[in-house]
């Protein structure tokens, strides 16, 4: 095993947007150039909730395309289909076996994602985050880069991990290290700086995707929610409540490399409108890029199907072998 290894995960639902780039795919383009990185499309964990067979097939080679676009290196890197690897569920199996219905019930994103009608979510969408232990696990991974809604999955990956070393007496399990960005760990909603931006909200205004075209983005900025002060230090200070400045103010600091303080202080005294220009400007030019690839690599469906392939080959190499010691380990013949 080496000493540093990264798994981390996307599922194939639809587009990808901004948080998830920003809080997630940023970073895994970053580690690719230190560590030994496994990429892979969570498409098991896209079915615990209802999706059409045919839009999950194109969503798998579209997050394919995507991750490719962003500049993830096929090369450098081991990109794969989770359900292609059969070690996952075999080992979520062995893990559901470890972890405590108490720890389950504790996990926000299941309360939100099932809302108010618990008895009829899938017991898939309960069990959801011990296949995401098992992902990580079956990897020994070292690092797993995330954005902060996946924090509470990571702290139980860990507890199991823990707990099975602990039940076998052994340290077979590498307890795994969240790699969270720090200003940009959650992007809010572009209509409400309190809520997650995210694929299933309903306005497309919310999100940038990162397929949307430069009029799209210059639109959503223009549009998106801001208040009647103009640019001070205090916006970054927790009890003033300007949610949306915020966001906007972190997701121009992450797209420049840069710190907030920093980007406040460039357009201290200006005022949103001008801000705004700023910010479509700079979106334009680093998104733009990216959905003119996206477009390119869709276009070539065999190349995205081969190189799936062969990572799904690589990951499945390292996976069957650590799914034989886990069974040696609890004694399955
Ligand atoms: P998913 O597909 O919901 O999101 C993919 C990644 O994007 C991050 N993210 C965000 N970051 C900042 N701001 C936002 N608004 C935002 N929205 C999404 C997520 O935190 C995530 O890192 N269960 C995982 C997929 C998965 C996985 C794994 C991840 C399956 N197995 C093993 C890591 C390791 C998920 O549903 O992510």
């Amino acid at each position: 095993m080496t000493s540093k290894r990264v798994l981390s995960g996307i599922q194939p639902t639809g587009n990808l947007h901004l948080g998830n780039y920003l809080g997630a795919i940023k970073n895994f383009v970053t580690m690719q150039n230190d560590y030994e990185c496994f990429y892979m499309l969570a498409d098991l964990h896209a079915i615990t909730v209802s999706v059409n067979p045919d839009e999950l097939r194109e969503n798998i080679l579209n997050t394919a395309a995507t991750f490719l676009a962003c500049g993830l290196d096929e090369k450098k890197n081991i990109i794969f289909c989770q359900s292609q690897v059969q070690a996952h569920s075999e080992l979520s199996w062995i893990l559901n076996c470890i972890a405590r219905v108490g720890w389950l019930n504790r996990m926000t994103q299941f309360k939100e994602k099932a809302g108010s009608n618990k008895e009829k979510a899938s017991v898939g969408l309960y069990t959801y985050p011990i296949l995401m232990a098992a992902d990580i696990l079956i990897y020994q991974a070292t690092h797993v880069p995330v954005g902060e809604d996946q924090k509470q999955h990571l702290e139980l990956c860990r507890d199991i991990a823990t707990k099975f070393n602990n039940d076998y007496k052994s340290d077979f399990f590498t307890i795994p290290e969240p790699i969270i960005p720090k200003s940009v760990a959650r992007i809010m909603s572009l209509r409400d700086g309190t809520k997650k931006m995210s694929k299933s909200e309903e306005s497309d205004l919310s999100r940038i995707n990162l397929t949307d075209s430069k009029d799209q983005i210059m639109q959503k900025v223009k549009k998106a929610k801001t208040d009647s002060e103009p640019i001070n230090e205090r916006i970054l200070a927790l009890d003033t409540k300007r949610y949306e400045a915020q966001n906007l103010i972190k997701i121009y600091a992450s797209l420049n490399s840069e710190s907030p303080e920093k980007i406040i202080k460039n357009f201290d005294g200006k005022s949103f409108s001008d801000f705004k220009n700023s910010l479509a400007e700079l979106l334009v030019e680093k998104i733009s890029p990216i959905s003119d690839k996206i477009k390119e690599y869709k276009n070539d469906k065999e190349q995205l199907i081969k190189i799936l392939k062969n990572g799904n080959e690589q990951a499945s190499n390292t996976a069957n072998k650590t799914i034989i010691e886990v069974k040696k380990i609890v004694g399955l013949i």
